[in-house]
């Protein structure tokens, strides 16, 4: 099956050329008010109520049609509503979806072994959300040191980037400089130092004896799709080779074909002893996540250090089988590097016409908007009036990751409407 085989092409027909306003329907209306009194305020959405999703196109409840130029931050990079992974999952509810650790069933092994071989790697842990494989590969690394590097207990230290985004946990929140993210979840664990992203001579200065890990994502996703210096991570590796200390990429939101490769790290010919997965690996459908390494790293957990009791469930097993299989064939790496050309060589073409950046690895890029033209949210609203769903970040950077299985008619049609929104700043 070809990639693009999964969804339909609308790119015709989603949008109009007038633009279409913002005014909601009566459900809609209702829906947001509904939202604005019973759910907590920690997201602040665009007023677009999705009811139905097919590949790369969601529709609302008034009926409209959006490109989604997201992708439910990677979770979807397959699309939404894949044939192969839906009908992973519906085979797999008829079946068995949760036996619990306690007792063994047959996904787990097979989607582990799966996993394992596309990324390189013996052994994998399984759990749920991102934020718990960060978790769990911190836990693993302090093990380590503790148990293998000899560090004294309780003094092992991890070395993190500046501008990272690792999740949501206490733990992880408090190694975050972003004050949105931190302030006010204190107090925070210790055991972490920062150092600036691609900056070699600093992570050399900030590794110590007791240093068991460097945590980094290869890409910097939240921070506005940073890619570090060529070289940098290269220089990561040997630094961590050398000192005896356990490189962890995170690639929960730039692996599993994002970036026109199974994972970033493969852009540097890099090698991580642990990779922390999650997003795609889950189809869109359940959460999936999943910490992968080989068994010298992972083999110091043993029954009852670690858990979870959704982790690896027979559901999210079987789909996450399917999400290997479709990474297996390649073709969805292959497709994201072209489109990403693509996109890339659109982008390029609106510098200095309304951008005055763009970062792209892939499928997967950030635009820095010229702020006199107004924020980042600003020309996200003014897309979704003309019909593409792109998320803001950090003021007038936009990111857009749309879902692997868009049409190249559907690409451009939301890079023309990108490019007219620009103009009608401009204006
Ligand atoms: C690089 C990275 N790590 C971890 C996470 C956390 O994942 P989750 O939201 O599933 O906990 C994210 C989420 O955006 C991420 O981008």
């Amino acid at each position: 099956m070809t990639v693009t085989d999964t969804t339909r092409d609308t790119g015709a027909d989603t949008g109009s050329d007038t633009g279409r306003g913002t005014v909601p329907g009566a459900a809609t209306r209702a829906l947001l008010a509904q939202n604005d009194a019973h759910v907590a305020h920690n997201y602040h959405p665009l007023d677009v109520v999705i009811a139905h999703a097919e590949g790369a196109v969601v529709t609302d409840l008034d009926g409209r049609e959006h490109l989604d130029f997201l992708a439910g931050y990677s979770a979807t990079n397959f699309g939404h509503h894949h044939p192969v992974l839906v009908e992973a999952a519906r085979a797999q509810l008829d079946r068995v979806t949760l036996t619990s650790r306690a007792f063994h069933h047959d996904q787990l092994a097979p989607f582990a072994a799966g996993l394992a071989a596309l990324v390189g790697k013996q052994t994998v842990l399984p759990m749920n959300t991102g934020a718990e494989a960060v978790e769990s590969g911190i836990k693993v690394a302090r093990k380590w040191g503790y148990e293998v590097k000899g560090v004294p207990d309780g003094q092992a230290e991890i070395v993190v980037m500046a501008g990272n985004f690792h999740g949501r946990t206490t733990t992880v929140v408090g190694f975050s400089d972003d004050p949105d993210a931190r302030d006010g979840f204190g107090p925070f664990a210790p055991g972490f130092r920062t150092v600036p992203y691609g900056d070699l001579e600093a992570l050399a200065a900030a590794i110590t004896p007791r240093t068991v890990a460097v945590l980094l994502e290869p890409i910097q996703g939240e921070a506005g799709v940073l890619i570090p210096p060529a070289g940098w991570l290269p220089g990561v590796r040997a630094l961590c080779t050398a000192h005896d200390v356990l490189l962890i990429a995170d690639e929960i939101q730039s692996g599993l074909g994002r970036t026109g490769r199974t994972l970033a790290c493969e852009h540097e010919g890099v090698v991580a002893d642990l990779y922390l997965l999650g997003k795609a690996l889950g189809g869109g459908i359940v959460p999936v996540s999943a910490v992968v390494g080989d068994a010298d790293v992972l083999g110091v957990l043993r029954p009852g250090t670690h858990g979870s009791t959704f982790g690896g469930n027979a559901l999210a097993s079987a789909v996450g089988r399917a999400v290997v299989g479709l990474l297996a064939t390649g073709d969805y790496q292959r497709r994201a590097a072209e489109l990403g050309a693509r996109m890339r060589a659109r982008l390029d073409a609106l510098l200095g016409e309304g951008l005055v950046g763009v970062r792209s690895r892939g499928l997967w890029a950030g635009i820095d908007i010229d702020p006199a033209l107004g924020t980042g949210r600003e020309v996200c609203h003014r897309l979704a009036d003309y019909g593409v769903l792109a998320k803001d970040t950090h003021g007038s950077t936009l990111r857009f990751a749309p879902p692997i299985v868009i049409t190249e008619s559907q690409l451009d049609h939301g890079l023309d409407q990108l490019e007219r929104v620009l103009a009608d700043l401009r204006r």
